[in-house]
Protein backbone atom coordinates (compact mmCIF):
# COMPACT_ATOMS: atom_id res chain seq x y z
CA UNK A 1 0.00 0.00 0.00
CA UNK A 2 1.47 3.69 -1.20
CA UNK A 3 1.33 5.90 1.76
CA UNK A 4 0.74 9.36 1.27
CA UNK A 5 2.72 11.63 3.05
CA UNK A 6 0.80 14.13 5.57
CA UNK A 7 1.70 17.89 4.68
CA UNK A 8 4.43 18.76 6.92
CA UNK A 9 2.48 22.98 7.29
CA UNK A 10 -1.68 22.99 7.63
CA UNK A 11 -3.24 26.09 6.03
CA UNK A 12 -5.33 27.40 8.75
CA UNK A 13 -8.75 27.77 7.83
CA UNK A 14 -8.67 26.04 4.21
CA UNK A 15 -11.63 24.45 4.64
CA UNK A 16 -10.13 20.59 3.87
CA UNK A 17 -9.14 19.32 7.55
CA UNK A 18 -9.14 21.52 11.02
CA UNK A 19 -5.90 23.17 11.65
CA UNK A 20 -3.64 21.44 14.25
CA UNK A 21 -3.85 22.66 17.85
CA UNK A 22 -1.09 24.14 19.40
CA UNK A 23 1.15 21.92 21.09
CA UNK A 24 2.77 21.66 24.61
CA UNK A 25 4.68 19.44 26.21
CA UNK A 26 4.36 20.11 29.89
CA UNK A 27 7.41 19.96 32.89
CA UNK A 28 6.08 18.14 35.26
CA UNK A 29 7.52 20.40 38.14
CA UNK A 30 5.95 23.64 36.29
CA UNK A 31 2.30 24.46 36.96
CA UNK A 32 0.09 24.01 34.07
CA UNK A 33 -1.16 27.47 33.50
CA UNK A 34 -2.08 27.17 29.49
CA UNK A 35 -6.05 27.76 29.15
CA UNK A 36 -8.12 28.22 25.62
CA UNK A 37 -11.44 29.78 24.85
CA UNK A 38 -13.17 29.68 22.33
CA UNK A 39 -13.65 33.67 21.05
CA UNK A 40 -17.28 33.43 19.41
CA UNK A 41 -18.58 32.28 23.10
CA UNK A 42 -16.60 35.20 24.51
CA UNK A 43 -18.59 37.15 22.32
CA UNK A 44 -21.96 35.61 23.06
CA UNK A 45 -21.32 35.82 26.74
CA UNK A 46 -22.84 38.51 29.04
CA UNK A 47 -20.65 41.84 28.28
CA UNK A 48 -21.96 43.02 32.17
CA UNK A 49 -18.67 42.63 33.83
CA UNK A 50 -19.82 39.83 36.21
CA UNK A 51 -18.91 36.29 36.46
CA UNK A 52 -20.58 35.02 33.77
CA UNK A 53 -18.73 37.22 31.40
CA UNK A 54 -15.65 35.13 29.59
CA UNK A 55 -14.22 38.72 28.59
CA UNK A 56 -13.95 38.75 32.38
CA UNK A 57 -12.64 35.66 33.00
CA UNK A 58 -9.78 35.54 29.67
CA UNK A 59 -8.64 39.03 31.80
CA UNK A 60 -8.99 37.46 35.45
CA UNK A 61 -6.77 34.65 33.03
CA UNK A 62 -4.20 36.94 32.02
CA UNK A 63 -3.55 38.57 35.78
CA UNK A 64 -4.14 35.16 37.17
CA UNK A 65 -0.40 33.98 35.05
CA UNK A 66 -1.67 32.06 32.07
CA UNK A 67 -1.12 31.35 28.89
CA UNK A 68 -4.53 31.82 27.06
CA UNK A 69 -5.28 30.37 23.90
CA UNK A 70 -8.20 31.70 21.74
CA UNK A 71 -10.04 29.82 19.02
CA UNK A 72 -11.83 30.97 16.21
CA UNK A 73 -10.50 34.21 16.25
CA UNK A 74 -10.70 34.33 12.34
CA UNK A 75 -8.35 37.11 11.48
CA UNK A 76 -8.37 37.88 7.60
CA UNK A 77 -5.50 38.94 5.67
CA UNK A 78 -3.38 37.71 2.61
CA UNK A 79 -1.18 35.51 3.89
CA UNK A 80 0.50 34.27 0.88
CA UNK A 81 1.68 38.00 0.33
CA UNK A 82 2.97 39.00 3.51
CA UNK A 83 4.96 35.70 3.78
CA UNK A 84 6.68 37.27 0.73
CA UNK A 85 7.99 40.31 2.57
CA UNK A 86 11.61 39.80 3.34
CA UNK A 87 11.88 41.94 6.34
CA UNK A 88 15.72 43.02 6.67
CA UNK A 89 17.59 41.66 9.94
CA UNK A 90 18.25 44.85 11.42
CA UNK A 91 17.02 46.07 15.04
CA UNK A 92 14.69 47.97 13.23
CA UNK A 93 13.03 45.38 12.07
CA UNK A 94 12.85 43.10 14.76
CA UNK A 95 10.31 44.86 16.56
CA UNK A 96 8.85 47.07 13.88
CA UNK A 97 6.13 49.38 14.91
CA UNK A 98 3.59 49.37 13.09
CA UNK A 99 1.48 51.97 13.49
CA UNK A 100 4.08 53.47 11.10
CA UNK A 101 2.17 52.25 8.15
CA UNK A 102 -1.31 52.90 10.01
CA UNK A 103 -0.84 56.39 9.72
CA UNK A 104 -3.42 57.94 7.38
CA UNK A 105 -0.86 60.46 5.95
CA UNK A 106 0.01 59.53 2.35
CA UNK A 107 3.23 57.83 1.03
CA UNK A 108 4.01 60.57 -0.86
CA UNK A 109 4.01 63.11 2.12
CA UNK A 110 5.09 60.36 4.50
CA UNK A 111 9.33 60.20 4.81
CA UNK A 112 8.99 57.30 6.77
CA UNK A 113 6.46 54.95 4.79
CA UNK A 114 9.01 55.97 1.88
CA UNK A 115 11.95 54.88 3.60
CA UNK A 116 9.77 51.55 4.12
CA UNK A 117 8.82 51.39 0.80
CA UNK A 118 12.61 51.73 -0.51
CA UNK A 119 13.74 48.81 2.22
CA UNK A 120 10.68 46.27 1.30
CA UNK A 121 9.64 47.06 -1.88
CA UNK A 122 12.38 48.38 -3.39
CA UNK A 123 10.22 51.79 -3.95
CA UNK A 124 7.37 49.72 -5.93
CA UNK A 125 4.56 52.02 -4.59
CA UNK A 126 1.69 49.81 -5.54
CA UNK A 127 3.47 46.23 -3.49
CA UNK A 128 3.73 49.29 -0.60
CA UNK A 129 0.38 49.84 -1.15
CA UNK A 130 -0.94 46.12 -0.66
CA UNK A 131 1.22 45.65 1.77
CA UNK A 132 -0.77 49.26 3.82
CA UNK A 133 -3.80 47.57 3.12
CA UNK A 134 -2.54 43.68 5.13
CA UNK A 135 -1.29 45.79 8.19
CA UNK A 136 -3.96 47.66 8.53
CA UNK A 137 -6.59 44.27 7.72
CA UNK A 138 -4.23 42.27 10.50
CA UNK A 139 -4.07 45.03 13.38
CA UNK A 140 -7.72 46.01 12.83
CA UNK A 141 -8.47 42.23 13.61
CA UNK A 142 -6.19 41.81 16.72
CA UNK A 143 -7.75 45.07 17.92
CA UNK A 144 -11.33 43.99 17.70
CA UNK A 145 -10.56 41.08 20.32
CA UNK A 146 -8.42 43.46 22.27
CA UNK A 147 -11.32 45.90 22.64
CA UNK A 148 -13.68 43.11 23.39
CA UNK A 149 -11.65 41.59 25.38
CA UNK A 150 -10.40 44.65 27.44
CA UNK A 151 -14.47 46.43 27.62
CA UNK A 152 -13.97 46.95 31.53
CA UNK A 153 -11.02 48.74 30.88
CA UNK A 154 -9.84 51.97 29.55
CA UNK A 155 -6.72 51.81 27.25
CA UNK A 156 -4.01 54.09 27.09
CA UNK A 157 -2.24 52.92 24.03
CA UNK A 158 -2.74 50.26 21.64
CA UNK A 159 0.48 49.62 19.78
CA UNK A 160 0.86 46.45 17.75
CA UNK A 161 4.62 45.32 16.70
CA UNK A 162 5.22 43.25 13.75
CA UNK A 163 7.96 40.83 14.44
CA UNK A 164 8.63 39.79 10.93
CA UNK A 165 12.16 38.52 10.79
CA UNK A 166 13.55 35.25 12.17
CA UNK A 167 14.25 34.87 15.95
CA UNK A 168 16.66 32.35 16.79
CA UNK A 169 17.19 31.27 20.91
CA UNK A 170 16.39 34.23 22.93
CA UNK A 171 17.40 33.95 26.65
CA UNK A 172 14.61 33.29 29.27
CA UNK A 173 13.06 36.56 30.67
CA UNK A 174 10.87 38.32 32.08
CA UNK A 175 9.31 41.77 29.79
CA UNK A 176 10.56 44.89 31.09
CA UNK A 177 8.40 47.52 30.34
CA UNK A 178 10.24 50.96 31.02
CA UNK A 179 7.94 52.54 34.12
CA UNK A 180 6.13 49.15 34.26
CA UNK A 181 4.94 50.61 37.44
CA UNK A 182 2.47 52.57 35.55
CA UNK A 183 0.08 51.00 33.44
CA UNK A 184 -0.83 47.55 32.99
CA UNK A 185 0.48 46.02 29.50
CA UNK A 186 -1.54 43.27 27.63
CA UNK A 187 0.38 41.28 25.09
CA UNK A 188 -1.82 39.36 22.41
CA UNK A 189 0.13 37.20 19.69
CA UNK A 190 -0.67 35.92 16.13
CA UNK A 191 1.21 34.26 14.35
CA UNK A 192 1.32 34.64 11.16
CA UNK A 193 4.01 32.17 9.97
CA UNK A 194 3.43 29.01 8.15
CA UNK A 195 5.43 26.81 10.99
CA UNK A 196 4.75 26.81 14.44
CA UNK A 197 6.41 29.33 16.39
CA UNK A 198 8.12 27.23 19.51
CA UNK A 199 8.73 29.23 22.69
CA UNK A 200 10.04 28.20 26.30
CA UNK A 201 7.83 29.09 29.66
CA UNK A 202 8.71 28.60 33.15
CA UNK A 203 7.19 29.39 36.35
CA UNK A 204 5.07 32.03 37.16
CA UNK A 205 6.60 35.03 39.20
CA UNK A 206 3.94 34.52 41.96
CA UNK A 207 6.52 31.55 42.35
CA UNK A 208 9.49 32.56 41.94
CA UNK A 209 9.25 35.99 44.13
CA UNK A 210 8.38 34.39 47.40
CA UNK A 211 11.21 31.29 47.02
CA UNK A 212 13.73 33.34 46.00
CA UNK A 213 12.90 36.71 48.14
CA UNK A 214 15.23 35.81 50.85
CA UNK A 215 18.63 34.37 48.73
CA UNK A 216 18.27 37.30 45.89
CA UNK A 217 17.23 40.20 48.98
CA UNK A 218 14.44 41.43 46.60
CA UNK A 219 13.13 43.51 49.96
CA UNK A 220 16.31 46.22 48.52
CA UNK A 221 13.46 46.47 45.08
CA UNK A 222 10.69 47.75 47.77
CA UNK A 223 11.36 51.13 46.28
CA UNK A 224 12.61 50.74 43.14
CA UNK A 225 11.08 50.52 39.63
CA UNK A 226 9.06 47.39 38.78
CA UNK A 227 11.09 46.40 35.88
CA UNK A 228 14.20 46.66 38.20
CA UNK A 229 12.98 43.55 40.09
CA UNK A 230 11.76 41.67 36.81
CA UNK A 231 15.18 42.45 35.52
CA UNK A 232 17.26 41.24 38.09
CA UNK A 233 15.22 38.19 38.38
CA UNK A 234 15.44 37.37 34.63
CA UNK A 235 19.25 37.85 34.80
CA UNK A 236 20.46 36.10 38.18
CA UNK A 237 17.62 33.18 37.55
CA UNK A 238 17.85 32.70 34.16
CA UNK A 239 21.10 34.48 32.79
CA UNK A 240 21.44 36.96 30.13
CA UNK A 241 21.97 37.34 26.54
CA UNK A 242 25.23 35.42 26.33
CA UNK A 243 24.46 32.13 27.82
CA UNK A 244 20.82 32.16 26.11
CA UNK A 245 20.23 28.62 24.91
CA UNK A 246 22.14 27.58 28.58
CA UNK A 247 19.25 27.91 30.85
CA UNK A 248 19.31 25.49 33.43
CA UNK A 249 15.82 26.02 35.10
CA UNK A 250 12.91 23.60 33.95
CA UNK A 251 11.04 24.89 31.24
CA UNK A 252 7.35 23.92 29.04
CA UNK A 253 7.86 24.02 25.53
CA UNK A 254 5.13 24.98 23.53
CA UNK A 255 4.21 25.10 19.93
CA UNK A 256 1.85 27.68 18.62
CA UNK A 257 0.69 26.69 14.97
CA UNK A 258 0.36 29.24 12.23
CA UNK A 259 -2.82 31.05 13.15
CA UNK A 260 -2.83 30.45 16.85
CA UNK A 261 -3.57 33.61 19.03
CA UNK A 262 -2.24 33.37 22.39
CA UNK A 263 -2.52 35.98 25.56
CA UNK A 264 -0.08 36.05 27.82
CA UNK A 265 1.80 38.34 30.32
CA UNK A 266 5.39 38.50 30.07
CA UNK A 267 5.66 40.24 32.95
CA UNK A 268 4.45 37.08 35.05
CA UNK A 269 5.11 33.85 32.70
CA UNK A 270 9.12 34.08 31.99
CA UNK A 271 9.73 33.27 28.26
CA UNK A 272 11.11 32.60 25.30
CA UNK A 273 11.64 32.34 21.78
CA UNK A 274 13.19 29.38 20.56
CA UNK A 275 12.35 29.67 17.24
CA UNK A 276 9.80 32.21 14.96
CA UNK A 277 9.65 34.52 11.77
CA UNK A 278 6.44 35.69 11.89
CA UNK A 279 4.13 37.56 14.39
CA UNK A 280 1.94 40.65 15.35
CA UNK A 281 2.08 41.53 18.88
CA UNK A 282 0.16 43.88 20.70
CA UNK A 283 1.90 45.93 23.20
CA UNK A 284 -1.70 47.24 24.75
CA UNK A 285 -1.06 49.64 27.67
CA UNK A 286 -4.17 49.96 30.46
CA UNK A 287 -4.97 52.60 32.37
CA UNK A 288 -4.03 51.26 36.18
CA UNK A 289 -6.04 54.22 38.04
CA UNK A 290 -9.32 52.63 36.03
CA UNK A 291 -8.92 49.00 36.09
CA UNK A 292 -12.17 46.91 37.31
CA UNK A 293 -12.06 45.61 41.11
CA UNK A 294 -11.06 41.85 39.98
CA UNK A 295 -8.28 42.83 38.11
CA UNK A 296 -5.05 43.98 40.73
CA UNK A 297 -2.15 45.61 38.73
CA UNK A 298 0.99 44.17 38.94
CA UNK A 299 2.89 46.71 40.78
CA UNK A 300 0.07 46.13 43.54
CA UNK A 301 0.70 42.40 44.15
CA UNK A 302 4.09 42.70 43.93
CA UNK A 303 3.96 45.30 46.75
CA UNK A 304 1.60 43.05 48.57
CA UNK A 305 4.64 40.48 48.75
CA UNK A 306 7.13 43.07 49.86
CA UNK A 307 4.49 43.98 52.92
CA UNK A 308 3.72 40.59 53.31
CA UNK A 309 7.80 40.29 54.07
CA UNK A 310 7.94 43.24 56.34
CA UNK A 311 5.26 42.06 58.29
CA UNK A 312 7.55 39.01 59.12
CA UNK A 313 5.43 36.30 56.72
CA UNK A 314 7.78 33.04 56.31
CA UNK A 315 8.90 33.36 52.83
CA UNK A 316 9.29 29.89 50.87
CA UNK A 317 13.23 28.54 50.15
CA UNK A 318 14.19 27.88 46.48
CA UNK A 319 14.11 24.23 47.70
CA UNK A 320 10.32 24.17 47.52
CA UNK A 321 10.92 25.04 43.58
CA UNK A 322 11.96 21.38 42.70
CA UNK A 323 14.48 21.38 40.07
CA UNK A 324 15.52 24.61 40.29
CA UNK A 325 19.07 25.38 39.51
CA UNK A 326 20.27 28.37 38.67
CA UNK A 327 24.40 28.87 37.92
CA UNK A 328 23.76 32.50 37.40
CA UNK A 329 23.39 33.70 41.00
CA UNK A 330 26.27 36.10 40.62
CA UNK A 331 25.40 37.80 37.42
CA UNK A 332 25.62 36.35 33.82
CA UNK A 333 28.63 34.56 32.76
CA UNK A 334 30.98 36.96 30.96
CA UNK A 335 32.58 36.87 27.43
CA UNK A 336 36.04 35.22 27.25
CA UNK A 337 38.68 38.04 27.85
CA UNK A 338 38.94 39.89 24.89
CA UNK A 339 35.42 39.70 24.01
CA UNK A 340 33.50 42.74 23.55
CA UNK A 341 30.54 42.39 25.45
CA UNK A 342 27.77 42.85 22.54
CA UNK A 343 25.51 46.40 22.26
CA UNK A 344 22.83 44.29 20.90
CA UNK A 345 21.24 47.34 19.60
CA UNK A 346 23.77 48.64 17.89
CA UNK A 347 25.49 45.11 16.55
CA UNK A 348 22.26 42.86 16.01
CA UNK A 349 22.94 42.95 12.10
CA UNK A 350 26.19 41.26 12.40
CA UNK A 351 25.62 39.04 15.33
CA UNK A 352 22.55 38.14 13.29
CA UNK A 353 24.62 37.30 10.43
CA UNK A 354 27.89 35.88 12.74
CA UNK A 355 25.03 33.13 13.82
CA UNK A 356 24.57 32.10 9.95
CA UNK A 357 28.00 30.55 8.69
CA UNK A 358 28.69 27.87 6.32
CA UNK A 359 30.29 25.80 9.26
CA UNK A 360 29.72 25.28 13.06
CA UNK A 361 29.17 27.65 14.94
CA UNK A 362 29.33 27.66 18.89
CA UNK A 363 27.55 30.07 20.36
FE1 LIG B 1 9.46 38.76 25.91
Amino acid sequence: MELTPRALTFAPGDGQSPPPMTQVYLHPDIADYFVEYDFGEVLRSPADGGPGDLRRKVMEDYVGEKCILLRNVGIDYDRAFLSGVSFPPTWYFKKFPSKVVERDKPLDRNPLKQELCRDLFGGDKGLFHRFEGEVRAVNAGIRRVLDELLRHHRIEASDIIWRHTETRVENLHFDIDQDSGAFESVRLYLNMDDIPRIWHTSHELSRILPAYYDELELGAFASQPLEKLLQTLSLRLFGNWMSRGREQFPRHMVLFEPGDVWICDGRTVPHQVIYGRRVASSFYRLDSAALPAWHPSLKSKVDAVHDAHVAGAPAAGPETLKGYVYPFAAGGPKPPPGVRHPDLKKDWDKLYEESLQPKLVRL
